[in-house]
C-alpha cells in the first residue's frame, strides 16, 4: 500500500532516462503505480524491453521503452517524438541516466572525464531542452533530475562524477528560475547508497558495507523505492511551490561522512 493516493498522478505522462534499472526503475514503477503512463530511455533495448513488460505486469500501467544515448541530441528528440506520439503528451522528465567508476583523480583521463560530463551533466541538459521544446513550454510539467551528494564533501576517487552532479544541480537552479514563469517546476533528487544498484555493488570497495551502514546515521543503506517516493512526492500537486529544491534522501549519510569510506 502506498502512502498517497494511487491516482495522485493519474493521466500524466512521465519519460525516465536510465529507467531500465536501479534506482530509476524504482522511480518508474512508483510513477506508473500512482497513474503515470512511463517512457523508459537509455542505450540498451533489450534491457529497456525487459524493464518494461516487467513494469507494466507489477503496475498495470502502460510502459514505452526507447533507446537513445543522452549523449546524441538527435537521438534523445527522437525519444521524445515517441514519447508524444504515444501517449500524447508529456508531464514529468526524470532525468537519471548516469556513468559513473572509481577512479583516482591522477588515474582518470580528460577523455574519461569528459565522458561522464558528457551523460551526466550535458545528457541532462540535452533531455530537459528537447523536453522543453517539444511539450513542457506549452503545457508546463516537473523535471526532476538525480544527482548524488559526492560534491557536497568531496568523496575520493569521485571527481569526474563530483563536478558532473555538481553542474546537474546547478542546472536545476538556473532552470527553474528561468522556466519556472511557464508553469515547470525543475527539482533534484540526491541519493545517499542506495541497495541493489549498480551504483552500489559496482562501485563501493569490497568489505565496506558493514562500516558503511553503521556510518548512516540511519544505520542502513536505502531502497530504490524509497527514492520512487520521493519522486512521487515532488511530482505531485503537494509539491505544487516546490522549485529549484535538491531533496537528499540518504538518512543522513553525507553529513555524517559516511560515503568518504569509499575510499579503499
Ligand atoms: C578510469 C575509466 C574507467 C575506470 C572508463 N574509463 N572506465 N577511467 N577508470 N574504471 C575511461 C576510459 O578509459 C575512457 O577514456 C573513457 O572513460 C570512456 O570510456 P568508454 O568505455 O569508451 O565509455 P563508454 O562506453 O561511453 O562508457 C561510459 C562509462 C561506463 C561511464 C565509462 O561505465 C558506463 O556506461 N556506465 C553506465 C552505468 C553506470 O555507470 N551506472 C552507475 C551510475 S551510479 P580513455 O582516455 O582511456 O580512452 C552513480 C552513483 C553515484 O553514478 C553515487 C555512488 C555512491
Ligand atoms: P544504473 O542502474 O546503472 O543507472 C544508470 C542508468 O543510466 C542505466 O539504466 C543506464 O542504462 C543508463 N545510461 C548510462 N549511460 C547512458 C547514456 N549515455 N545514455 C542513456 N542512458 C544511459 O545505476 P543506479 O545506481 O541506479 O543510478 C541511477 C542514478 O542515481 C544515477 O543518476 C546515479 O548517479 C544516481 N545515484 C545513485 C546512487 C546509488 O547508490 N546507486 C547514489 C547517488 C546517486 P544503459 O546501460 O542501458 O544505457
Amino acid at each position: 500500500m502506498s502512502i498517497f493516493r494511487d491516482d495522485v498522478l493519474a493521466g500524466q505522462v512521465a519519460l525516465v532516462t536510465g529507467g531500465g534499472s536501479g534506482i530509476c526503475k524504482g522511480i518508474t514503477e512508483k510513477l506508473m503505480a500512482h497513474g503515470c503512463r512511463a517512457a523508459i530511455v537509455s542505450r540498451t533495448q533489450s534491457k529497456l524491453d525487459a524493464a518494461a513488460a516487467e513494469l507494466e505486469a507489477k503496475t498495470g500501467g502502460a510502459c514505452l521503452a526507447v533507446a537513445a544515448d543522452v549523449r546524441d541530441a538527435g537521438a534523445v528528440e527522437s525519444a521524445v517524438d515517441a514519447t508524444l506520439e504515444r501517449f500524447g503528451r508529456l508531464d514529468i522528465v526524470v532525468n537519471g541516466a548516469a556513468g559513473n567508476f572509481l577512479t583516482p583523480a591522477a588515474g582518470l583521463s580528460p577523455k574519461g572525464y569528459r565522458t561522464v560530463l558528457d551523460i551526466d551533466a550535458v545528457g541532462t541538459y540535452t533531455v530537459c531542452r528537447a523536453a522543453f521544446d517539444k511539450a513542457l513550454r506549452a503545457n508546463g510539467g516537473s523535471i526532476l533530475n538525480i544527482s548524488a551528494t559526492l560534491h557536497y564533501t568531496g568523496v575520493p576517487l569521485q571527481t569526474h562524477a563530483g563536478a558532473a552532479k555538481a553542474a546537474v544541480d546547478a542546472m536545476t537552479r538556473h532552470l527553474a528560475v528561468e522556466w519556472g514563469p511557464l508553469g515547470v517546476r525543475v527539482n533534484a533528487i540526491a541519493p545517499g547508497p542506495i541497495d541493489d544498484t549498480e551504483g552500489m555493488t559496482r562501485l563501493m570497495p569490497a568489505g565496506m558495507r558493514e562500516a558503511m551502514e553503521r556510518s548512516i546515521p540511519l544505520q542502513r543503506f536505502g531502497r530504490a523505492d524509497e527514492i520512487g517516493d520521493a519522486a512521487v512526492f515532488l511530482s505531485s500537486p503537494a509539491a505544487a511551490y516546490i522549485s529549484g529544491a535538491i531533496l537528499v534522501v540518504d538518512g543522513g549519510a553525507w553529513m555524517a561522512g559516511g560515503m568518504k569510506l569509499m575510499q579503499p
